[in-house]
């Protein structure tokens, strides 16, 4: 039975949904219930948070054009990724440190993912341990994003363990060579990484860990930082976390490499015969770079507005990288999209898949796995909607003819 009939019928029994549907609604309840600094952390943007504002003014910019009379009681939203089937054309997000919204993290995200078979995008920055959540998806799709840290034998780790887990991609992410200036995470003074949230894929790591014990053999007799009632709590946190002081500092000296440049794209190419695609890709010019450094798929993406504040929407980018890889290779979207219509849009402007992100965080903090799962169903079941409404049986009729841009 269809989801709104469900939730219709449910209601006559006195059942409601889980976690509220209106977008806004979901999003004020979900942050209301988490910490300060979980819900800064989360719905954090770079500076002004203008870059949010125009993923949203990007998909306000297009209007639907629904056609009637168009028999659609046949309809599929099915769609081909990379040879696999998938049941519509959504993905989760790489979404990292879940932990701040709820206890379950990670494998709680996989348990919605693998009750709707949207795939999941692994987080580099996860709670937990990929082979813990590959082990939770069973046989349900999952891809890998990787950040590319600075050493070459921790990126060859990462990606020979993602290949064991049974990954089917990976997801270069490119717009965080360095993290962006956060306005309400700097007020709160609260970086969750420091606090060894969030960096389970690395404290996971035989190579990591080598590394750690490498410099542990260096430090000798390095100053310790004074004892603080903060700096106890921290350690508390820390404690509690399972990472030790060294792995954070390890962490920190890693994670990012901002020398990074197309020229290092061959490394990856070489250990891999798995498709890569690039997220952050905005420019048409970066997407003609990607197909020639035998890239398989971009993903346009600013990070959910999180990384440089005034920049382009991606819903505004779209159209342009989309028209340049002209179908060469698979072109993915995320940022901004807040429901079924977004993700109709953005197929009509050229997207071969989307990406949903905050959203899926929102359900996972209210009501876990069952919350998170919840999310995932009501974009499902809007965008078969739309395609319903507006008068299309198939993915594949989604094109810009259904879109006007507003004047
Ligand atoms: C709290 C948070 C953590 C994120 N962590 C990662 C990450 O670990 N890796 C990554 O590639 N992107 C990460 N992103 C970006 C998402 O993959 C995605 O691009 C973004 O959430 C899309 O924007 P939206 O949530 O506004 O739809 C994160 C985003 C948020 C909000």
């Amino acid at each position: 039975m269809e989801r709104q009939t469900l939730v219709y019928l449910g209601g006559v029994s006195g059942r409601r949904p889980k976690v509220p549907v209106d977008p806004a609604v979901l999003e004020e309840t979900a942050l209301g219930a988490m910490t300060d600094e979980a819900a800064s952390y989360i719905s954090a943007g770079a500076g002004t948070r203008a870059t949010m504002d125009a993923n949203r003014s990007g998909f306000a910019g297009w209007r639907i054009v629904p056609r009637m009379l168009r028999d659609t009681s046949g309809r599929t939203m099915e769609t081909t990724l990379f040879g696999r089937t998938l049941p519509a054309p959504l993905l989760t997000a790489p979404i990292g440190v879940l932990e701040l919204a709820h206890t379950d993290s990670d494998v709680a995200v996989a348990q919605a993912a693998r009750a709707t078979r949207v795939p999941m995008i692994i987080s580099n920055q996860a709670s937990t341990p990929m082979e813990e959540i590959a082990a939770t998806l069973g046989d349900s799709p999952r891809w890998f994003q990787l950040y590319w840290s600075s050493s070459d034998d921790l990126v060859e780790s990462l990606v020979g363990r993602a290949e064991g887990c049974g990954a089917e991609a990976i997801v270069v992410t490119l717009d965080t060579t360095q993290l962006g200036w956060r306005p309400r995470d700097l007020d709160a003074a609260y970086l969750p990484f420091l606090r060894g949230k969030g960096i389970a894929q690395y404290t996971s790591d035989p190579v990591f860990n080598r590394l750690v014990e490498e410099s542990a053999e260096d430090a000798g007799d390095a100053p310790k930082p004074r004892p603080t009632l903060s700096a106890i709590r921290t350690l508390i946190q820390l404690t509690r976390s399972g990472a030790s002081r060294a792995q954070v500092q390890k962490f920190t000296q890693v994670y990012s490499r901002p020398s990074l440049a197309w020229e290092n794209l061959a490394f990856l190419r070489e250990r891999t015969k798995l498709p890569i695609l690039l997220k952050g890709i905005l420019h048409p010019d970066d997407a003609e770079r990607a197909i020639a450094e035998g890239m398989d798929g971009v993903l346009v993406s600013n990070h959910g507005g999180r990384q440089v504040d005034g920049s382009i929407g991606t819903a505004e980018a779209l159209p342009a990288v989309a028209e340049r890889v002209a179908g060469r290779v698979p072109v993915l979207l995320d940022s901004g999209v807040r429901g079924g219509a977004d993700v109709f849009k953005a197929v009509a402007l050229g997207a071969d898949a989307v990406l949903v992100g905050r959203p899926y965080v929102y359900g996972l903090a209210l009501a876990g796995a069952a919350g998170a799962q919840e999310v995932l169903e009501n974009f499902l079941a809007e965008f078969d909607l739309t395609m319903a409404l507006t008068g299309v049986t198939s993915v594949g009729e989604i094109g810009p003819g259904a879109l006007v841009r507003v004047p």
